[in-house]
C-alpha cells in the first residue's frame, strides 16, 4: 500500500462517517505562544476543542504536518522522527468513545480499509487515578469489538493520558500492532506487554474531557471531544510488513540519494545507518519548515534556531559519511519530488527552500571542518569551549554535546549557559526559547494581543493604504509580532498615527463578535483575510465595532476578547524590515 492510498483511505473512511475534510494547518502555529511548531493535528483545533464552533461542523478529519523536537536525540533509530504526518479525526462534542473505538477498529482491520490482522492487535486504556476513574467505557467498547481481555492493558497516566502543556486533555486509548514473527506461526503473545517493543503503537484515541489551566488544574469540558492521531510513517511501515520506517517510500528515495552521494550503503554498519537516518529525517523536516506556507529561514532564535540545528546536524552527519560537496539542496529536490503532489505549497516555495539551504550549508561548511579540528584537541569540554564552538564555528550546543558523547566526554552545560548569558543580552523569554524548546506561558494576554492585531491591521490599512496584507503573526503573553506587506519603512509619524487610531477604538469600547459565513458572503460583506478554502465552504468572520459601522472585518479562527475595552493602552515598540517588501511590527498592550 502506498502513502497516497493510506491518506486517501483515511479521509474517505471518515468522510463516509460524516466528517468534513479540513486541510493541514501550517507547521508554524499562529497566535499560539505555547509551542514553536504544530505538534499534533489537534493543535490548530484547540479553540474548537474548547467549545468554539468550527465552520466545518462537529466531525472533522485531516492529515496534519507535525514537528516534534522533544525526541530529537532518538532520531537515528527505525521509527523516531522530527517531522511526521498525523492522520486524525475529531468529534467536537458529538460522538464519543463507543463510535470512536468502533471506527478505529473497523478502519484498521476491515479488508476494505487497512486490512490489518485483528489477531495482532492490542490495546491500552486509562487505569484511573485521583483525576479520573478507570476508563470502563473504552475497555467495554474494545471487548465488544472482539479484542481478548488479555490484550487490553489498563495503564496509568504516564501511558494513557494525552494533552499539551495546557488546554484540552483526557484519558486515551492506544492501539498496538505485533510486528514480531507472523501470526500464522502462532507466535503472537497472548498477553499484551507494553514494554515489548515488538508491540508497536499505531494509533491513539484521546477522549478529551478536561481543560488544563495555567495552574495545572483540570476543569471538565462542557462537551467532551474525541481527538485521534495515527502516524502515517509508522502505519505505512506496519501495513507493508516493514520494521523500519526509512524503508518506506516516504524516506527510501532520500536514503538512496544519500547512498549515491556518499558511496556508502544503508545497513552496512550501525553508524552509517544512523547517520543516513538523521540526515534523511532532518532534511525532510527542514524542507517542510522552510517550504511551509508560513515558512521561515534559519536564524538564531525560536523556530529559526530549531531549523538551523536540524540543518547543521544533518550537514555534520553528511561530513561523517564523507560527503564532500554541498548536498542539502540535492536531497531537498528528492523530498520535494516525493511530496509536492500532496503538499502543493512547494509549488510556490521550492525556490526559497533551495536558496535558504544553499546559504546555510555554505555558511556552516566554512567553519565546520575547523571547528571539528578544534574539538578534536579538547580533553574536556568546558562551558567556555562549548561557547567558543558556538560563537566562532556555529556549533549549536546540542552538536557539541553529540560530539562529546561520541568521544566519551561531557559538556558542562551550566557553564555554557552562564557563558552564553554573559555574552548575549538575552531577555528571559529568549533564553527560555533557546534552552527549553521555546515554551512560553499562554494566557488571556495573548487573546488581548490577538484582538489588538486586528485593530492594528485595519489602522495600518487606513494609514498606509489598502495594499497592506498580513504576512504572519506571532503572539506571546508579552508582545505581538506582526508581519505585513509594505515596500518601505513606516515613518515615526505613521506609527504614531496607527497607535492613535488603535487607541481610539479601544476607548470607544467596541463590541467584538463573529459570524460564520459562506466564503462568498464573507467576501461580499467586505471581510479581509486569507480567501483560501481554509475550512471548506464556511469561514468565521470577526467583526469589531457597531453594526451600523464596523471598524474591522477579518476572516479569522479566533479567539478574541468580547469588547475592545478589555485591551488597555496599545503601543508599538519596534518597526523593522524582515525581507524584501515585508515589514515587522512588535507591539504591546499595557
Ligand atoms: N493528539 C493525540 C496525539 O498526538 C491524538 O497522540
Amino acid at each position: 500500500m502506498t502513502s497516497i492510498e493510506i491518506r486517501e483511505k483515511f479521509l474517505n473512511f471518515f468522510k463516509a462517517k460524516g466528517h468534513t475534510v479540513i486541510p493541514s494547518a501550517s507547521l508554524i502555529p499562529e497566535n499560539d505562544p505555547s509551542v514553536l511548531f504544530t505538534t499534533a493535528g489537534m493543535h490548530p483545533l484547540v479553540p474548537f476543542l474548547l467549545g468554539e464552533k468550527h465552520p466545518g461542523g462537529q466531525r472533522l478529519v485531516n492529515v496534519q504536518k507535525c514537528i516534534r523536537t522533544g525526541d530529537i536525540d532518538e532520531v537515528g533509530d527505525s521509527f523516531h522522527h522530527t517531522f511526521f504526518e498525523m492522520l486524525g479525526n475529531w468529534s467536537l462534542g458529538d460522538y464519543f468513545k463507543k463510535e470512536a473505538i468502533e471506527w478505529s477498529y473497523e478502519f484498521l482491520t476491515s479488508s476494505e480499509w487497512l486490512g490489518l490482522d485483528k489477531n495482532r492487535l492490542a490495546i491500552s486504556v486509562f487505569a484511573g487515578d485521583e483525576d479520573a476513574p478507570l476508563d470502563q467505557e473504552a475497555y467495554d467498547a474494545w471487548v465488544d469489538s472482539g479484542i481478548p481481555k488479555e490484550r487490553i492493558a489498563k495503564l496509568p497516566k504516564k501511558n494513557n493520558w494525552w494533552g499539551m502543556e495546557t488546554g484540552p486533555c483526557g484519558p486515551d486509548s492506544e492501539m498496538f500492532y505485533w510486528v514480531g514473527p507472523s501470526a500464522s506461526s502462532g507466535q503472537v503473545p497472548e498477553k499484551f506487554d507494553d514494554s515489548d517493543s515488538l508491540w508497536v503503537e499505531i494509533w491513539n484515541d484521546v477522549f478529551m474531557q478536561f481543560n488544563k489551566g495555567n495552574d495545572n488544574k483540570l476543569t471538565p469540558l462542557a462537551k467532551p471531544n474525541v481527538d485521534t492521531g495515527m502516524g502515517l510513517e509508522r502505519t505505512l511501515a506496519v501495513v507493508n510488513g516493514l520494521d523500519d520506517n526509512y524503508r518506506t517510500e516516504l524516506f527510501w528515495p532520500i536514503i538512496q540519494k544519500i547512498e549515491e552521494l556518499s558511496g556508502k550503503k544503508y545497513g552496512e554498519s550501525e553508524i552509517v545507518t544512523r547517520s543516513m537516518r538523521i540526515i534523511a529525517d532532518h532534511l525532510r523536516a527542514a524542507v517542510f519548515i522552510i517550504g511551509d506556507e508560513r515558512g521561515i529561514a534559519p536564524s538564531n532564535v525560536g523556530q529559526g534556531y530549531v531549523l538551523r540545528r536540524l540543518l547543521r546536524r544533518a550537514i555534520r552527519h553528511g561530513n561523517l559519511l564523507g560527503i564532500k560537496e554541498n548536498f542539502t539542496t540535492k536531497l531537498a529536490s528528492v523530498v520535494i519530488d516525493n511530496f509536492e503532489l500532496v503538499y502543493t505549497e512547494f509549488n510556490a516555495s521550492w525556490k526559497r527552500v533551495v536558496s535558504e539551504l544553499e546559504k546555510e550549508e555554505k555558511k556552516f561548511r566554512k567553519t565546520l571542518e575547523q571547528g571539528l579540528r578544534e574539538f578534536s584537541k579538547l580533553k574536556a569540554v568546558t562551558g567556555k569551549d562549548a561557547f567558543n564552538l558556538y560563537q566562532t564555528y556555529g556549533f549549536p550546543i546540542e552538536m557539541s554535546q553529540e560530539l562529546a558523547k561520541e568521544s566519551d566526554l561531557v559538556v558542562n552545560e551550566e557553564e555554557f549557559k552562564n557563558e552564553f548569558q554573559k555574552h548575549q543580552d538575552l531577555s528571559r523569554t529568549a533564553s527560555a526559547g533557546m534552552f527549553k524548546g521555546g515554551l512560553a506561558d499562554a494566557s488571556t494576554e495573548t487573546v488581548r494581543l490577538h484582538t489588538a492585531a486586528h485593530l492594528m491591521l485595519e489602522a495600518l490599512r487606513r494609514v498606509l493604504g489598502d495594499h497592506i496584507q498580513q504576512k504572519g503573526s506571532n503572539i506571546t503573553a508579552e508582545r505581538l509580532r506582526f508581519d505585513f506587506s509594505h515596500g518601505e519603512k513606516v515613518t515615526p509619524e505613521q506609527i504614531a498615527e496607527v497607535e492613535k487610531i488603535v487607541n481610539e477604538q479601544i476607548q470607544k469600547k467596541l463590541p467584538v463578535h463573529f459570524e460564520e459565513l459562506p466564503l462568498e458572503e464573507a467576501r461580499a460583506v467586505g471581510a479581509t483575510g486569507v480567501f483560501e478554502h481554509k475550512y471548506g465552504d464556511k469561514v468565521k468572520v470577526y467583526f469589531i465595532g457597531n453594526s451600523d459601522n464596523y471598524y474591522s472585518k477579518e476572516i479569522c479562527g479566533g479567539p478574541h476578547v468580547s469588547n475592545t475595552n478589555e485591551l488597555g493602552q496599545f503601543k508599538i515598540i519596534k518597526e523593522e524590515s524582515v525581507s524584501a517588501g515585508v515589514r515587522r511590527i512588535k507591539a504591546v498592550v499595557l
